[in-house]
């Protein structure tokens, strides 16, 4: 349900995120009329601007703006329901400042009802003084609902994610509480639902005696470029696989849920075995990340991209690796023995993320040489599902030719417009529907899978790993081909 009377307060309006993703999400539902009625924005930030100078960033954040005038009057629009207060992270004052411009927007609504969204795109380190201060100076006690949505870092690992769980918990409900992994909210991977359990014949090959392996890869085609402080500081295993590769993963393994219910989905995703054997769960049924299951690598200088230790905010002989590779093992009844590879890195060749589904092999006998069947869900660029299958080529003699059942989502459904992630889960937060976010008992089993492996990256037994290298723009580390050929992955005939 969608309430009129909604502020969205976004605080940290001069960083990174606000600017990449928070406010141009905020605008694409703003001019799609997807907000609610009245809505208002508010920023938050520790720099002090005026107005003028806020509407001027903001504007700046909106990507291709183009010319026409319904796009200059929808941007008028937008600025003048937003506005801006500056103030600390840290002290009471500013928040309460913070509160009476709140105030004072919603004594100009007709009803008495007041919601406020507070959307924290800070820093680790203010994360919790923010939340307190929140609690205690901007709370709606009656008359409206609070929420809070939040973004990773959750914590380094297990022990420092459960102690800010707790330190959230003490100001704010898990039902007030959103936690943003925005993969969740990406088309593709809603889309694996549908796929898996709108399917007879999806759902019927789905399990280890049909299928030999998974690859989830996550590939970007550019390095750090100045975001190498935060970046060594957490590495790629946190700041992409721990998360959204393991999320990918939980959604196409866990089992049916009873209803689309943000509960029932979770419970899933946490809570998943094989129907028989109910209570093994899908993410609980992963042993920690083993070290010989890992492939470590960090780019080089190459086509005249610098390398990591390039990066001037990278500290000198930094270690830390910019790619990894990590096969992952179920151990229910459903999976025993499929390995899940998941695959993150950085300046790489390519822009895509995808989750490529490998067969096993057919019974040998009337084929040779002949391809396993293969589906690939592209999650981006360009959103598609292909089957490779094999055919008989046409003709007088009987050959087998691997072929594609393509459903590539611009050729089939014509320019319709994706949501962006961050578009639907701001739209999920504002009507309070949890179904993709994440609750705090996965966010404890997915640290618990990767705890292990990152204290031994990070020196806590031994010395340091060092990473393999790989050349920037490359497809990665070279030993890379090998490392999934050992888990059984086959190229293609077709290649
Ligand atoms: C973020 C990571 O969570 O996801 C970034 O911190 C990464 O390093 C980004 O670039 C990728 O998101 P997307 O939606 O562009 O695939």
């Amino acid at each position: 349900e969608l309430k009129d009377n909604t502020i969205v307060i976004v605080l940290g309006a001069s960083g990174d995120l606000a600017k990449k993703k928070t406010y141009p999400a905020l605008f694409g539902l703003f001019s799609q009329r997807l907000l609610p009625r009245d809505v208002k924005i508010v920023g938050y930030a520790r720099t002090k601007m005026d107005t003028e100078e806020y509407h001027k960033r903001i504007t700046s954040y909106i990507k291709n703006p183009n010319d026409t005038p319904e796009m200059k009057q929808q941007i008028e629009d937008f600025k003048a329901l937003s506005t801006y207060v500056s103030g600390a992270y840290d002290k009471d004052e500013p928040f309460e400042e913070l509160n009476a411009h709140l105030e004072s927007i919603e004594a100009k609504y007709q009803t008495k009802e007041r919601n406020r969204l507070f959307y924290l795109a800070l820093p680790p380190s203010v994360f919790i003084p923010v939340t307190e201060k929140l609690k205690k100076n901007c709370y709606v006690i009656r008359g409206g609902v609070n929420r809070i949505i939040i973004e990773k870092p959750f914590g380094k690992d297990t022990d420092s994610c459960r102690e800010l769980i707790t330190a959230v918990k003490e100001n704010w409900t898990e039902d007030e509480t959103f936690r943003i992994d925005h993969y969740l909210g990406k088309e593709m991977v809603k889309n694996l639902l549908v796929l898996r359990f709108a399917n007879v014949s999806m759902g019927a090959a789905w399990d280890k005696n049909h299928i030999s392996n998974v690859q989830i890869t996550f590939k970007e085609p550019f390095g750090t470029e100045g975001r190498g402080g935060y970046f060594d500081e957490f590495g790629i295993i946190r700041d992409i696989l721990q998360n959204h590769l393991l999320q990918v993963l939980s959604v196409l393994t866990m089992e049916r849920p009873v209803s689309f219910s943000a509960e029932d989905i979770r419970d899933e995703k946490v809570t998943s075995g094989y129907p028989t054997i109910s209570g093994v769960k899908v993410l609980r049924a992963i042993p920690p990340v083993e070290r010989h299951d890992t492939l470590l690598g960090q780019y080089v200088a190459a086509n005249g991209r610098p390398g990591y230790l390039d990066d001037e905010t990278v500290p000198r002989g930094s270690v830390c690796p910019t790619f990894t590779a990590a096969t992952l093992w179920i151990n229910n009844p459903r999976w025993e023995g499929v390995p899940f590879i998941l695959k993150a890195g950085k300046a790489l060749n390519e822009a895509k993320v995808e989750i490529r589904i490998q067969f096993k092999d057919v019974t040998q006998g009337i084929f040779k040489d002949i391809s396993r069947n293969e589906l690939v869900i592209r999650i981006q660029p360009s959103e598609a599902v292909y089957l490779k299958l094999n055919a008989k080529t046409p003709g007088l003699y009987t050959r087998a030719v691997p072929v594609d059942m393509d459903l590539t989502y611009k050729r089939r459904f014509g320019e319709v417009h994706i949501p962006e992630a961050y578009e639907a889960l701001i739209l999920d937060a504002i009507k309070g529907d949890h179904s993709n976010f994440v609750r705090d008992d996965e966010l404890d089993v997915a640290w618990k899978i990767f705890t292990p492996i990152l204290h031994w990256i990070e020196g806590h037994s031994g010395p340091r790993p060092k990473p393999v290298q790989y050349p920037y723009g490359s497809r990665g580390p070279a030993e890379l081909d090998s490392f999934v050929q050992k888990y059984g992955f086959r190229r293609s005939t077709e290649a």
